[in-house]
């Protein structure tokens, strides 16, 4: 069956009929076709499909299209001005955040939404003063990032990339 969904995607109302059964994920791949946001197990293991929608982090790979009617979703390529990057990519590119780069623009959705729960007070399992410096450990930064996984093992460069922005 398909269904209709209109949701705004990096700012923009887009309103698109699909298969009910298309996820998130291939709505921004195949239909929009923002493939900044990447596919790797295409089943909620790795991170590396994590896009933002109503200021919350989620894996888009788990999650149907039709769900999110009316929601707001932001992407890697929607977090930039034009001609001026995201804090968090400039930071990832001062300390090498990245090797292949396959897992970056879902860290990098990950670690702006990471900083926005801090904001907000959403506690992660790891305990932290949030009001002692910095204001996210590199324990806890690890904590709130397990679920975006980098195969290339550029995990302490991207705690350093965090850290500055959030730290
Ligand atoms: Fe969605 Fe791996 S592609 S978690």
């Amino acid at each position: 069956a398909t269904g209709k969904v209109a949701l705004r995607v990096n700012g923009r109302q887009v309103e698109l009929d699909v298969d009910t059964r298309t996820t998130l994920l291939d709505l921004l791949r195949e239909h929009l076709h923002l493939t900044g946001t990447k596919k790797g197990c295409d089943q909620g293991q790795c991170g590396a499909c994590t896009v933002i929608v109503d200021g919350r982090r989620i894996n888009s790979c788990l999650s149907l299209a039709v769900m999110h009617e009316g929601a707001e979703v932001t992407t890697i390529e929607g977090l930039g001005q034009p001609g001026k990057l995201h804090p968090m990519q400039a930071a990832f590119i001062k300390h090498d955040g990245y090797q292949c780069g396959y897992c970056t623009p879902g860290q990098i959705c990950s670690a702006v939404a990471v900083l926005d729960e801090v904001r907000r007070g959403i506690p992660s399992h790891a305990s932290a003063d949030l009001n002692a410096k910095p204001l996210l450990s590199a324990a806890e930064i690890r904590e709130r990032m397990s679920g975006n996984i980098c195969r290339c093992g550029a995990y302490s460069n991207i705690v350093d990339a965090i850290t500055e922005v959030g730290g």
